[in-house]
């Protein structure tokens, strides 16, 4: 609970988050991981300079990200070893140079998983004389991004060995597409999968290739990862260090608590059984579908009926008991996107400000 006289003093929307709960979550993932150093949490969720002191604090010094901003950021904020987990291409290879220059102390690792795109950055790094960490990235069954576990695949790891500015850093798995709900239905489809992923590592460590590490997974499979006796596995969840309530409801079995809350004021109540809010699309992530945007535990029966830029509109029986000004707490259903919509969080200890995050990493494009 927050103290009504301090949050009467905050401008609304307003992102909210609880030092204690989320400093939970990140004991919990540690306990889960078993040690620091199996945990490469993705910053992408909060993109907060704070955030990473946090998990320094807690022994955890790779981090994972999806942006050059985020990589500066995360650098920045005093992390050693930075997994840029997206493909490289075009005017981002250029960024690799420069981020190598201005962070030379930071372990830098980018994604690839085709050879045209690896043969730029290779030209880059000879022309200036640098080197990067470059792992592959592995399709999971998601179809996002990868390259098929095969010979293809085997080909261009080689590429990767045979280059003096590139270092075979090992495989990328993210397999976001599993959302079983039942823990032992996502464990089975996991080590499915993941027997093509060991058949890979196999293949390449035959062939004398060195394949150091994997990185595997995000939240909703952290738990599976976590479980499997293989030293060269990391893991890379990034949600659960807010947790929503997309999450909360997709994956019951995980321990995590949403600690992250939209706070939101009745700006109007305008026909019967409607109230209006400040809590628009620019305040909360509108993925879709519209009905699934934001939570009000206090309003367990609220429908959203529309999602504009600066307005949510809610239909309850309980429209009479609000009144223009009247606050409410909610929690968003996919708090990455919606982190990003903020300048900075408002972080709240025993119910009082505690101190304000600034989401540094929320910008496309920081120095670099
Ligand atoms: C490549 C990659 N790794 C890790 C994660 C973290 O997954 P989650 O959001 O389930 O924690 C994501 C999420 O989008 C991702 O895209």
């Amino acid at each position: 609970m927050i103290e009504e006289n301090v949050r009467r003093q905050w401008v609304t929307p307003a992102l909210v988050v609880d030092f204690d709960e989320t400093q939970a979550n990140l004991r919990k993932m540690v306990e889960l991981a078993g040690d620091p150093a199996r945990l490469r949490p993705h910053c992408k969720t909060h993109k907060m300079p704070a955030m990473v002191r946090l998990w320094l604090e807690l022994g955890v010094t790779r981090h994972k990200c999806a942006t050059f901003a985020e990589a500066e950021m995360l650098a920045t904020a005093g992390a050693e070893d930075v997994l840029l987990a997206y493909n490289i291409v075009g005017a981002n290879i250029d960024r690799v140079v420069a981020f190598r220059r201005q962070f030379p102390q930071v372990r830098f690792t980018v994604l690839v998983d085709h050879p045209e795109p690896l043969r730029a950055l290779s030209d880059a790094l000879h022309r200036a004389d640098q080197h990067v960490r470059v792992m592959l990235d592995v399709e999971t069954g998601l179809r996002r991004t990868g390259i098929p576990p095969g010979e293809a695949a085997i080909r261009l790891y080689r590429a990767i060995h045979e280059d003096d500015a590139l270092e075979p850093a090992g495989l990328h798995w993210y397999d976001g597409h599993l959302h079983q709900r039942d823990r032992g239905e996502r464990k089975a489809a996991v080590l499915s999968e993941w027997e093509a992923c060991r058949k890979l590592r196999a293949s390449l460590e035959a062939e004398g290739l060195p394949v150091p590490t994997i990185v595997a997974g995000g939240t909703g499979t952290f738990p599976i990862y976590a479980g499997l006796p293989d030293p060269g596995v990391e893991l890379s969840p990034g949600t659960c260090v807010f947790h929503d309530a997309g999450y909360a409801h997709a994956f019951p079995d995980l321990p995590f608590t949403p600690s992250a809350r939209l706070l939101t004021r009745v700006i109007s109540r305008p026909t019967a059984g409607r109230i209006t809010l400040d809590a628009g699309t620019k305040a909360v992530a509108a993925d879709p579908p519209q009905e699934k945007r934001i939570v009000f535990p206090d309003l367990p029966d609220a429908r959203i009926v529309l999602h504009n830029e600066e307005h949510l509109v809610l239909e309850t029986d309980e429209a009479d008991r609000f009144a223009p000004g009247d606050e409410l707490l909610g929690i968003p259903w996919h708090i990455c996107p919606t982190s990003a919509l903020h300048r900075e969080a408002i972080v709240v200890r025993h119910g009082l400000e505690y101190a304000r995050w600034v989401v540094a990493a929320r910008d496309r494009q920081l120095t670099i």
